[in-house]
């Protein structure tokens, strides 16, 4: 596919629904004890996956187009693998949860996923008592026996809402769980699980959940997709004469580090939360074009901008001075390798970006054009549609289609004006 250089980005939209809050919702839902509501869901390969899988196991969904009805009922095990695509929270959040169920189950991957580590994930469920085998320990296909949990206490040493979200969904079919946080990640599971009744104790970065056995249904409108705006956003940022309002968008704390840090490098920039649904906030977006400058991001800031970290290499090239990144170790086991793909292809296009073991430093350069691969990665394959836009000549992007995985109608939403409000 070709990209074009933009002149420039003038948009009022609002996004389709939150990929995270979505998979919770239809995975929480499953079990819960009446009819849940889920409004605005995001139609996505990824989610389709969790629907999939969950119907496999007898979950009652009815679809229409983006909403959905869940009757919840008691799962039993599936004589089919549960095939859960290119999504690791799919394949994550299930884990946990069909532990927590004490359903066994075998679950598998496309290539790219076969290829991620979830040894932490594995070796923690093990603790709480779970019996699950992976090909060397860690890849899919991932096979759980029935067991019985117990409670543990738990120092998470990663900073992973995947994670945290598996230990948290098991920990409902345990004698509980308390986890502590390193550094705050997304937190829809604890906010979910709230909303629902669970019984569920968040104070700073330590969570508290006893056994769960009935979770009252859900009625949610899933806020927009904060981590798929992020794209408009820095559209409207980097080019000249543009501006941008996102109407009901997610405004979790633990999805704005993207915004605060355009904050930081002077972007003209403002949000505002105005209102609550299950516990998640929503509101709007206001950014416009800005002059910006580097900036270095902190440990604690990166779970917070996990997915906007190829894009912030993107607007780094357009930065005065150096934005750096380190310690964001987690980025190498994404969808692709995204320290390595976002790095040499921004290099092939003019940018001067270094690769460093865990991040990359990236100073003001011109993007002029070329050749480039998302790597089947869907955050890849957004961050260089943004390069190309502002690119002077243009870039020639293959495995463009990758964005189905979170967002199908991105090319729709960058190519015309017909999805705006
Ligand atoms: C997600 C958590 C993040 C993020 C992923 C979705 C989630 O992963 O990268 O796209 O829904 O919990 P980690 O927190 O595991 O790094």
């Amino acid at each position: 596919m070709y990209i074009s250089p933009m002149r420039n980005f003038v948009a009022n939209i609002i996004m389709p629904g939150d990929k995270s809050i979505s998979h919770r919702a239809f995975i929480c839902a499953s079990i819960a004890n009446g009819k849940s509501i889920i409004r605005n869901f995001s139609y996505s390969d990824d989610v389709l996956q969790t629907i999939q899988s969950l119907r496999k196991l007898g979950a009652r969904i009815d679809i229409d187009k983006d909403n959905a009805i869940v009757i919840g009922t008691k799962l039993h095990p599936s004589k089919k693998i549960l095939y859960t695509g290119n999504s690791a929270t799919t394949l994550r959040l299930l884990t946990g949860f069909l532990v927590g169920q004490n359903i066994p189950a075998s679950l598998d991957g496309d290539e790219f996923l076969r290829k991620r580590p979830s040894s932490y994930l594995i070796k923690a469920l093990c603790q709480m008592g779970a019996k699950i085998s992976a090909r060397q320990d860690k890849y899919p296909p991932v096979k759980i026996e029935q067991s019985d949990l117990h409670f543990i206490e738990h120092h998470l040493k990663i900073d992973s809402a995947q994670v945290k979200s598996a230990l948290l969904l098991a920990g409902l079919g345990s004698d509980g769980i308390i986890i502590k946080e390193k550094n705050h990640s997304r937190n829809h599971t604890e906010l979910m699980l709230k909303s629902m009744g669970a019984k569920i104790d968040i104070s700073g970065k330590i969570i508290s959940l006893g056994r769960t056995e009935l979770l009252n249904p859900l009625d949610i409108t899933i806020p927009g997709d904060i981590s798929s705006s992020a794209y408009f956003i820095a559209l409207a940022i980097l080019l000249q004469d543009s501006s941008i309002r996102v109407e009901k968008i997610g405004l979790n704390n633990t999805r704005i580090g993207f915004l605060q840090i355009l904050k930081r490098m002077g972007a003209d920039i403002q949000w505002q939360v105005q209102e609550y649904n299950c516990n998640e906030s929503y509101g709007w977006i206001y950014a416009k074009s800005s002059q910006l400058k580097g900036v270095e991001i902190s440990d604690s800031e990166i779970p917070l901008l996990i997915d906007e970290l190829p894009l912030l290499a993107v607007i780094g090239t357009q930065a005065k001075g150096e934005t750096i990144v380190r310690n964001a170790e987690q980025l190498r086991i994404k969808e692709s390798d995204r320290i390595s793909a976002i790095c040499s292809q921004l290099k092939k296009i003019g940018a001067d970006i270094i690769e460093l073991e865990h991040g990359f430093i990236v100073r003001q350069s011109n993007l002029i054009s070329g050749k480039c691969s998302s790597f089947s990665d869907h955050r890849i394959a957004m961050s260089l549609a943004v390069a190309g836009a502002i690119s002077q000549k243009g870039i020639e992007l293959q495995h463009a289609n990758a964005v189905k995985y979170s967002f199908p109608k991105f090319w729709d939403y960058i190519g015309t004006s017909s999805l705006m409000v």
